[in-house]
């Protein structure tokens, strides 16, 4: 326990307004060490950027929190990111005191990570309060912005990929001396010394400011070198462009934003290192990244490796649906690892436009910065600014020559406040300019990630606004279900401006996740824990009627609230049991559900095939009934639920006459009512009005879209009968040429009739709904600003318009209403003449 005494004398006599500089875990991060619930990162909300997102967007309309990009990033980083926290092992001897706390940041990200805190991007004398997000998002988000290693052995190495690497150099190694019996590798000392040429050991020196654990028996190096084949690298987070360390990425953009140059006699507290020859200042945005890790890598290679400087190390995430665990291929030379670089390039490129004012509006957050960046399309006001084409903008942004002498500045900054095995006396230049090269050849060679072009082709061009309500079974393993469920949260983005998500049960419909548009809340609740208390069993009866009776509740709700449209709802049923009974009752709900909320989906995801059972609950039996079978491991979820999400897709956005509620009765006509939109430049809007709202003919009916506001490009305006995502210039196999019909609409409005649109048919269930879709066309050369600033706006680019509706009507194909209205009358005639 002496180093950690030690620790916390170091930490109040350099005591510091910023809590997560200091030199033990920051007081209101500790609940993440300490409560069982939230150690268990598999509590915690995956580590993904729509989720870090979601907590920034939480973060930014929290009504106490009132502060612009800039504040923001700073207060970040001040309060949720600390660096280097390390699990220490007590000695076996020793019991563990409830006093003590077994982590402190003492890996070597920390010491970087303190100097920029206290030097280079100073706070303000508050951090973000407590209660600004709860507990578990808390947690989530520092371990997303906070880099460290663990290197305990867990017990899966089995499942380490690509061990290749890891296993050359464990036999180019001597054998590990043992330093006691639970096989922690300590470092080799005289290999060390004899490799090491260049430098010579350095003593502890109390007047040095910083903890300095004695080679040997350091806990700190049975972390480094503890004998997991794959560490864990933490503070990594999953992007489709590779994952990046989110820490790297804000300080940044924090960098940029509190823009200053830092002389480094200001950081080396007047130390006396002969660092006379590097530039006397350092710039914020690159200590924050680039220049802040390739000293890590010249300062800790460098003394322990003589001159073998390696940079990158690559890694896996353990499972392809919510990630949350990074596993390094390599335990050594972990300094700047991929996701470091890709965070340095991310945080470089960003806090240079945000220092060069990219935001010419001033109302940009932060939320949207990241979001325009980690997009497939459009970027940073400018489609080259993307995270796909980060080699390009790495090639454009970085000079050479200012990073070799950034770096070397920061060495000598660095190299006062690590702790290091060996002082390097001569050299330096060399190892500068050798890191910066590999640095450089790594990016261009090694870091393979989804490039621009696949990124377009490989995603959809349209976005869902879809109300998901799932239905499980508590009869799937949750290491199965759980998995299945996030690749679908993930494909029709569960977010603020996305898609909401209910987690039903099936044993009786009761709410298990009340409806959110968060993915982070989501994840929090719907844990294993929470799972193991499901009931188990599948009751359509209880289910089907409990569903439906919420379901028109919210039909009365969007009546009172005046909706016009705008989301799409689907229920989708994932059922693990066998032998569904299907009696009357449910039947009759079913059908009541098709009748009274007609926008509504029912699809069926079996693991058996049940199709004869289940074809009479839903409206299209050959596309809403699908098996899946889904296995313990959670592997190939995403070809199996694939089908699943391409159909909830096809599902469109809904345009209503919220007058009708849920009961329909036919003179509640609309009238004239209207609702705002907007979409993003070169995406499309999809739209489907259902017959129950112009079953009846009203020669006055009709949809009519204009612009608002000034935007790029033009919008296209489509509308077909029978292709379902309607898109001009693109001819569905099958359609006729006619088939849709496409508007260009310049100023001015484009109007589509409703008249007479279901003339020829009998029935509600036989006329097809109408299906219309609203496009942006811009040319790629088009630059975009920020014309749409307003709370509804993901992008403030977005192209606003309206959706009016005029003279919708009712129709029900329960009871008369059902028919059309001539049969209708009819009826009423023939009763009448039976009467008499
Ligand atoms: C922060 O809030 C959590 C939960 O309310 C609480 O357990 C913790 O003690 C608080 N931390 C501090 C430093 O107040
Ligand atoms: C990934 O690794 C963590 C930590 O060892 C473990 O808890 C989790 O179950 C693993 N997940 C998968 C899908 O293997
Ligand atoms: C529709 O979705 C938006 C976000 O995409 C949300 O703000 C709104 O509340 C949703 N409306 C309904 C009725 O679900
Ligand atoms: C998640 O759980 C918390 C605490 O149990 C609860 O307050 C919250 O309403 C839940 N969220 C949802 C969406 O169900
Ligand atoms: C779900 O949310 C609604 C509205 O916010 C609330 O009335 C209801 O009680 C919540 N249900 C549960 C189970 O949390
Ligand atoms: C639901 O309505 C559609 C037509 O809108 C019809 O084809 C289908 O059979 C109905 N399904 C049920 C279960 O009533």
């Amino acid at each position: 326990m002496i180093w950690l005494a030690f620790t916390l004398f170091i930490a109040t006599r350099c005591v510091d307004a910023q809590v997560t500089a200091q030199s033990s875990v920051a007081p209101e991060l500790r609940e993440c060490y300490t409560n069982p619930q939230f150690l268990d990162r598999n509590n915690l909300p995956p580590t993904t950027l729509p989720v870090l997102i979601d907590i920034i967007q939480q973060i930014e309309d929290n009504p106490n929190i009132n502060m612009d990009l800039r504040q923001l990033a700073v207060q970040l980083l001040h309060t949720y990111r600390q660096d280097g926290i390390e699990f220490h092992q007590p000695d076996s001897s020793t019991v563990l005191s409830s006093n003590v706390l077994p982590y402190a940041p003492t890996f070597h990200s920390f010491h970087r990570h303190r100097l920029l805190l206290t030097k280079i991007i100073p706070g303000y004398s508050q951090v973000l309060p407590n209660n600004t997000i709860n507990s578990a998002l808390k947690c989530a988000v520092h371990h997303m912005l906070s880099t460290t290693v663990d290197a305990r052995v867990r017990g899966n190495e089995n499942s380490c990929n690509q061990l290749s690497q890891y296993r050359a150099l464990r036999t180019a190694r001597r054998v590990p001396r043992q330093v006691n019996a639970d096989d922690v590798e300590i470092l080799d000392l005289d290999a060390l010394k004899s490799a090491n040429t260049m430098g010579k050991m350095r003593h502890y020196d109390p007047k040095n400011d910083v903890e300095y654990t004695s080679i040997g028996g350091s806990k700190s190096e049975r972390q480094l070198l503890g004998n997991s084949q794959c560490p864990l690298l933490s503070g990594a987070v999953f992007t489709r462009w590779g994952a990046v360390s989110a820490g790297h990425v804000i300080a940044g953009i924090a960098g940029g934003a509190q823009f200053q140059r830092v002389p480094i006699s200001e950081l080396t507290k007047g130390s006396l290192n002969d660092y006379s020859n590097v530039q006397q200042t350092v710039s914020s945005i690159f200590t924050a990244t680039l220049s802040g890790d390739l000293a890590e890598v010249v300062l800790i290679q460098g003394t322990e490796r003589g001159n073998a400087i390696s940079v990158g190390v690559a890694g896996n995430w353990n499972s392809t649906q919510a990630p949350r665990y990074y596993m390094l291929h390599n335990r050594l030379n972990v300094e700047m690892t991929d996701p470091e670089i890709r965070g340095d390039i991310d945080g470089f490129v960003l806090g240079t436009l945000i220092n060069s004012n990219v935001d010419t509006s001033g109302t940009l957050k932060l939320s949207q910065l990241l979001d325009m960046y980690y997009s497939p399309r459009n970027g940073v006001y400018n489609s080259a600014r993307r995270a796909c084409n980060r080699r390009g903008l790495s090639q454009e942004f970085i000079d050479r020559e200012t990073l070799i002498a950034e770096s070397q500045a920061f060495v000598a900054a660095l190299d006062t406040s690590m702790p290091l095995r060996g002082t390097i006396v001569s050299g330096l230049d060399q190892l500068v300019s050798s890191a910066v090269q590999n640095f450089q050849t790594y990016t261009t060679n090694n870091l393979n990630d989804l490039s621009c072009i696949n990124s377009e082709t490989t995603t959809n061009d349209f976005r869902l606004k879809t109300n998901l309500y799932i239905v499980l079974d508590a009869a799937w393993p949750y290491q199965a279900v759980y998995p299945a469920i996030s690749f679908l949260l993930d494909g029709i983005e569960v977010g603020k401006f996305g898609s909401s998500v209910t987690l039903l049960s099936a044993f009786d419909g009761s709410v298990i996740v009340n409806k959110t548009f968060s993915l982070a809340e989501f994840h929090s609740n719907y844990t294993l824990t929470r799972h193991q208390a499901l009931l188990n069993g599948v009751n359509l009866e209880n289910t089907l009627s409990n569903i439906r009776i919420s379901m028109q509740t919210e039909l009365e709700n969007e009546k009172t609230a005046n909706y016009v449209g705008g989301n799409s709802s689907v229920l989708l049923f994932l059922l693990n049991t066998g032998n569904i009974n299907i009696n009357e009752q449910i039947i009759n709900d079913a059908r009541r559900l098709n009748e009274t909320v007609p926008d509504l989906r029912i699809l069926f995801a079996t693991s058996t095939n049940q199709f004869d059972t289940l074809w009479n609950l839903v409206r299209d039996m050959h596309n809403d009934i699908r098996t899946i079978s889904l296995n313990n491991e959670g592997t190939n979820v995403e070809n199996t639920m694939n089908p699943i999400l391409t159909r909830i897709q096809t599902v469109g956005r809904r345009i209503v006459n919220s007058n009708c509620g849920s009961t329909f009765y036919q003179e509640w006509t609309s009238g004239t009512r209207q609702f705002a939109d907007n979409v993003e430049p070169g995406y499309i809007n999809f739209y489907t009005i259902s017959p129950n709202y112009f079953f009846g003919n009203n020669d006055n009916r009709k949809v009519r879209i204009s612009r608002t506001g000034s935007s790029v490009g033009s919008l296209i305006v489509c509308q077909s009968r029978t292709v379902v995502q309607p898109r001009q210039n693109v001819t569905t196999i099958g359609a006729d040429a006619e088939a849709v019909i496409c508007q260009t609409l310049a100023s001015g409005n484009v109007e589509i009739s409703l008249r007479g649109a279901c003339d020829g048919h009998w029935l509600i269930g036989a006329c097809p709904p109408f299906y219309i879709s609203v496009q942006s066309q811009v040319t790629d050369t088009t630059s975009l600003s920020a014309t749409c600033t307003e709370f509804a706006c993901r992008f403030p680019y977005n192209v606003r318009y309206q959706v009016q509706i005029e003279d919708f009507g009712c129709f029900s194909s329960a009871g008369t209403a059902g028919l059309s209205l001539i049969l209708g009358i009819t009826i009423i005639l023939f009763n009448l003449v039976k009467l008499f």
